[in-house]
């Protein structure tokens, strides 16, 4: 029986702002419980609904390095072992992240935490798998000041890239103060860039907790094939490309699944209408007129509905979506988009939803229950992103018949299969210059199949929505690295 912890700041279904708290809520349930104890770590924000926090148990309190408290309470759900880590003073927001610079503190504590806490829990496992820098300290920590414990020797690491451009970012000093690390972490090479101008005082040096966990770790994944090359060029390296580059042969690019029972449009509680492979092209046009009617859109069969949800971040494209708006809204589509984060962004959409009313459906708002009637609803669905480690939203599309039209960056360009009108092959669209023509001309292509080959369209939605992109082939490919390991 192989003991695994995983480690992070998100996981459905206690607490989510992006793809990372599907995988990390979906993940472990793909492993055999005959051969696999997988275990999960994250923080006991407030954030997390009563529902769940009712129910879990302390299972043990101390203080850590006799100074500072660590709750550990525990709950079983779903088959799974999940442990919280509490602090009223770290996680008592009502949102899991602050600002960066109280996030490196908060971040650093709950890694420090959770190595802290486990001979205490009595689990000792074999990997720790991090994700993301909010755990990226674990490796650091359990190669530096615990190695002088005999319960860690041994234990091995994986730190997986969610997104190389949150990173955990300050200078040496203030990350040595909130992480109390000894100095050999802040040589250059380690937290620090190789390339440190070393003439400037080191406590004003940049520092990434991400690069530590991927300097201390035995291995690295990222959630894509595409991603895991394109982080060892300068232009997706965001700083880090030099350390991806030496570790090559030890980074292994893993595509994402999703969870097919939570996203399965034939059983799915959330949408009006339930639909398969085999009956949606009589059944999925109630989605869509529902949602048309709920959000006050003209209830036109032939609009090709867009959906796009989304964090409102530059990572996603939406520069490219402000730059096609207005030739977009004078063709027969519908635009309906979910969606927080930059208020820019925000704005744009509710700008356009002003302008053209009949056509934009801004909902500038987090609403599971809305996402899942959109995929179900949407003839298309946009992810334009400008960069895309995995992007979960096209498999979610996918696999609800909604065609994917994206940009050929990442986990996009490895999971949607390019329209080939001449042996009409293919489940979605995809533009390889990153810019608003391209965009505008994929969607101009789709709509033209739509409305003229809806025969070879619904083939198309066919295809995508037989394909598998569950966890069943990329857990294999975990288990064969946990094996390695
Ligand atoms: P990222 O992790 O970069 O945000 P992903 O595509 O991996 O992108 O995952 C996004 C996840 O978050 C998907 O499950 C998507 O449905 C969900 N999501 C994003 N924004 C919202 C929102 N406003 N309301 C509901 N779900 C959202
Ligand atoms: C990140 C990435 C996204 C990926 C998700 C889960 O948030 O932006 O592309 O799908 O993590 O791995």
């Amino acid at each position: 029986m192989k003991k695994i912890l995983f480690v992070a700041s998100e996981c459905v279904p206690f607490v989510k702002t992006g793809g990372l708290a599907d995988v990390v809520g979906s993940l472990p349930k793909a492993f055999s419980k005959d051969d696999y104890d997988i275990r999960v770590m994250i923080p006991n924000y407030h954030a997390i609904k009563p529902e769940y926090r009712d129910k879990m148990e302390t299972i043990y309190y101390f203080q850590m390095d006799n100074r500072i408290y660590v709750g550990v309470k525990k709950l079983e759900y779903d088959g799974i072992t999940y442990y919280f880590i509490d602090n009223e003073q770290y996680f008592s927001g009502l949102v899991p992240y602050y600002d960066m610079f109280q996030d490196l503190e908060r971040f650093a504590y709950f890694s420090k935490a959770c190595l802290s806490s486990l001979p205490l829990i009595g689990f000792r496992p074999d990997i720790i798998h991090c994700h993301d820098w909010q755990a990226s300290l674990v490796p650091v920590y359990l190669n530096t000041v615990f190695q002088g414990d005999q319960f860690f020797r041994g234990i091995r690491t994986i730190m997986t890239i969610h997104n190389l451009r949150f990173q955990g970012t300050w200078n040496v000093g203030h990350i040595k103060w909130v992480a109390g690390l000894p100095d050999e972490c802040f040589t250059p090479g380690r937290l620090v860039s190789p390339y440190q101008d070393t003439s400037i005082p080191q406590s004003e040096w940049n520092c990434s907790m991400l690069r530590g966990g991927l300097v201390y770790s035995d291995y690295i994944t990222t959630v894509s094939n595409t991603y895991s090359w394109e982080i060892q060029t300068p232009n997706f390296g965001d700083g880090l490309d030099d350390i991806l580059k030496w570790r090559h042969e030890r980074l292994w690019g893993i595509i994402n699944g999703i969870d097919y029972v939570e996203w399965n449009p034939a059983t799915d509680k959330k949408i009006g209408t339930n639909y398969s492979v085999k009956n949606f092209r009589t059944k999925r046009g109630a989605n869509k007129k529902a949602l048309q009617a709920e959000l006050n859109l003209p209830q036109e069969e032939n609009a090709l509905m867009l959906g796009l949800v989304s964090r409102l971040t530059d990572q996603k494209g939406l520069d490219l979506v402000d730059g096609i708006m207005d030739r977009l809204c004078s063709l027969n589509v519908q635009l309906v988009v979910l969606g927080t984060g930059a208020s820019n962004y925000e704005n744009m959409f509710r700008y356009y939803a002003w302008k053209y009313p009949g056509k934009v459906s801004a909902n500038i708002c987090y609403s599971d229950a809305l996402a899942h009637k959109i995929y179900s609803s949407a003839d298309a669905f946009l992810v334009p992103s400008a960069f895309e480690p995995c992007g979960l939203t096209q498999l979610i599309s996918l696999r609800y018949g909604a065609v994917p039209i994206v940009h050929e960056t990442g986990g996009l360009k490895d999971t949607v299969k390019p329209y080939n009108p001449m042996n009409n092959t293919g489940t979605g669209f995809s533009f390889a210059g990153y810019s608003s023509d391209e965009l505008l001309g994929r969607i101009q292509h789709a709509l033209f199949v739509y409305n003229m080959e809806r025969e070879h369209w619904d083939q198309m939605v066919e295809r995508g929505m037989n394909e598998d992109w569950s966890w069943n082939n990329s857990s294999k490919i975990y288990m064969d690295l946990y094996s390695r390991m």
